[in-house]
C-alpha cells in the first residue's frame, strides 16, 4: 500500500532495509553490491531498490538528512512495509581524538540535541540504543575482516553549522561522533519493538579539522558496506 512518500506495492520492499542519506548513495549501492535490483520508489526522489545479496533479498532506500526526514521514511518501512531490519549507512565527524577518519563507528547508543522523543510524553530522558543482535553482527563482521571500528554512543544533531563549539560539551559525555539520523531511527525502531543499526565512516575529525581524501573516503565506504550487508543478510 502506498504512502504520501513510498508508491511502493506491499512486499515489494524487503524485511532488511541499508538507509543511506543520499538517495543517490541507494542507487549505487543498488548497482554495484545487489543483484536482479528492482526500484520501487521515486517519490521525491527518494530512491528507493529491492535486489539480493549472496542470494538474500534486500532493500536500500534514501532517507534525507536530519530526525524529520528519516522519522517519516523508517516509521512508513516499518508500519506500512513490515521492515523488521534497518541498518543505516552514512558518515560521521568525530568529537573524541582515538576516533580517527576513515574508522568506522557503530553507535550502540544515540543522544539527541533535538525533540524527537517528545512525542512521546517519557516522563525523563530516552536513551536510544541500537539492536544489540545488529550491533553483534556488525561487530563481528568489522573484526572478521580487521577493518579499524569503534562503538559507543553518538550524536544524532539537528545543527550542521553552529556558533559554539558544542560538539565539546558532548565529547566530554564519551560521545564518538556526531550525525544527524539515528536518535529518530533508533525511537521509530524501539517503539515499534524491531532492530535498527547505525553504522558509518568517519568522514571528517571536528577535533583535528582533518577529513577524508577521496579515495580512502571510497575504501571506507566499500568496507562499510561489506560489514551493512553482511549484518543485514546474517
Ligand atoms: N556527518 C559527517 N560529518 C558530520 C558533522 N561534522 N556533523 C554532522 N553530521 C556529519
Amino acid at each position: 500500500m502506498a504512502t504520501p512518500h513510498n508508491q511502493a506495492e506491499t512486499g515489494e520492499i524487503a524485511e532488511s532495509i541499508l538507509l543511506p542519506g543520499d538517495p543517490l548513495r541507494a542507487k549505487f549501492i543498488a548497482e554495484n553490491f545487489l543483484e536482479d535490483v528492482e526500484e520501487f520508489n521515486s517519490v521525491r526522489n527518494m530512491l528507493g531498490f529491492t535486489g539480493n545479496y549472496q542470494g538474500k533479498r534486500v532493500s536500500v532506500m534514501g532517507t534525507g538528512m536530519g530526525c524529520p526526514s528519516i522519522g517519516i521514511y523508517s516509521y512508513e518501512l516499518i508500519h506500512f512495509y513490515g521492515v523488521k531490519n534497518l541498518i543505516r549507512v552514512g558518515s560521521c565527524g568525530s568529537v573524541q581524538e582515538h576516533v580517527r577518519v576513515g574508522d568506522i563507528v557503530m553507535a550502540m547508543g544515540a543522544s539527541t540535541d533535538g525533540g524527537y522523543a517528545h512525542q512521546y510524553k517519557l516522563p525523563g530522558t530516552y536513551s536510544a540504543t541500537a539492536s544489540y543482535e545488529l550491533l553483534a553482527r556488525a561487530v563481528q563482521s568489522a573484526s572478521e575482516h580487521g577493518f579499524s571500528h569503534v562503538e559507543g554512543n553518538i550524536l544524532s544533531s539537528d545543527l550542521f553549522y553552529t556558533e559554539t563549539p558544542e560538539w565539546k560539551e558532548w565529547a566530554k559525555m564519551g560521545i564518538l561522533s556526531i550525525e544527524m539520523e539515528s536518535y529518530a531511527l533508533y525511537c521509530n525502531a524501539n517503539r515499534a519493538g524491531v532492530r535498527a543499526l547505525g553504522i558509518f565512516t568517519v568522514s571528517d575529525s571536528i577535533v583535528t579539522g582533518e577529513s577524508l581524501p577521496a579515495k580512502e573516503r571510497q575504501v571506507g565506504f566499500t568496507n562499510m558496506m561489506q560489514v551493512a550487508l553482511e549484518t543485514a543478510v546474517s
